[in-house]
């Protein structure tokens, strides 16, 4: 299936999906990369992979209106069979929403439905939490709030900081996307039948 994965940062995530959609058994392959910024080290992982770009930077448009419906155009042009938001850092609005209605999974580093929002590694730490983890869900218009596809724990160690959790968290949250977005480029997404292949 064509994926067109949503960035924002550094782009691991977006590494681990170009490194599977090396193996034809994947099933999916990323077709673009959209940003919501330049500069970001997930468009030169990109570039450097030969994948075509694009970026929507809210500062470009006079709203976020505006910006919401260039952005689900900059991503329909590619067609795609699921769009991937990975360390994606806005919330996509309801033209988006509309457009690639179930066809949107997130990753998000921390057992939801504890912790979302964008300082989900933070909260779990000054919460006092010693099992943290990651988090694959659909996305629907709240924030973190869609089903659940897959989630797997992470220990939380007593002299852990934000960085060094989430550096630790990263490391499972990369295989457990590929995993679950592979397993939906070959199957498709419906989230009952999802859990119900979980089992
Ligand atoms: C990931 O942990 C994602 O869940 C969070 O920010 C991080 C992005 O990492 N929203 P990267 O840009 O994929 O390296």
């Amino acid at each position: 299936g064509r994926l067109v994965v949503l960035v924002s940062g550094t782009g691991s995530n977006l590494a681990a999906l170009l490194a599977a959609h090396e193996d034809p058994a994947f099933g999916g392959r990323v077709v673009a990369v959209v940003a919501d910024r330049p500069d970001i080290k997930a468009l030169e992982i990109a570039h450097a992979a030969g994948v075509p770009t694009a970026v929507v930077a809210l500062r470009d448009f006079e709203d976020r209106a505006a910006w919401d419906r260039a952005l689900t155009e900059a991503v329909a042009v590619f067609s795609p069979d699921l769009v991937v938001l990975a360390g994606f850092m806005k919330l996509v609005g309801k033209p988006f929403l509309d457009r690639f209605e179930n066809r949107i999974v997130n990753t998000h580093p921390a057992l939801l439905p504890s912790f979302p929002g964008a300082h989900g590694v933070r909260d779990a730490l000054a919460y006092g939490v010693t099992v943290s983890g990651c988090s694959v869900i659909v996305v629907d218009g709240g924030i973190d709030a869609g089903p659940i596809l897959a989630q797997e724990a992470v220990p939380v160690l007593p002299d852990d900081d934000e960085s060094s959790l989430h550096e630790r968290i990263k490391v499972v949250e990369r295989a457990l996307l590929v995993d679950v977005v592979g397993r939906i480029a070959r199957d498709g997404l419906t989230v009952e039948g999802h859990r119900a292949r979980i089992g």
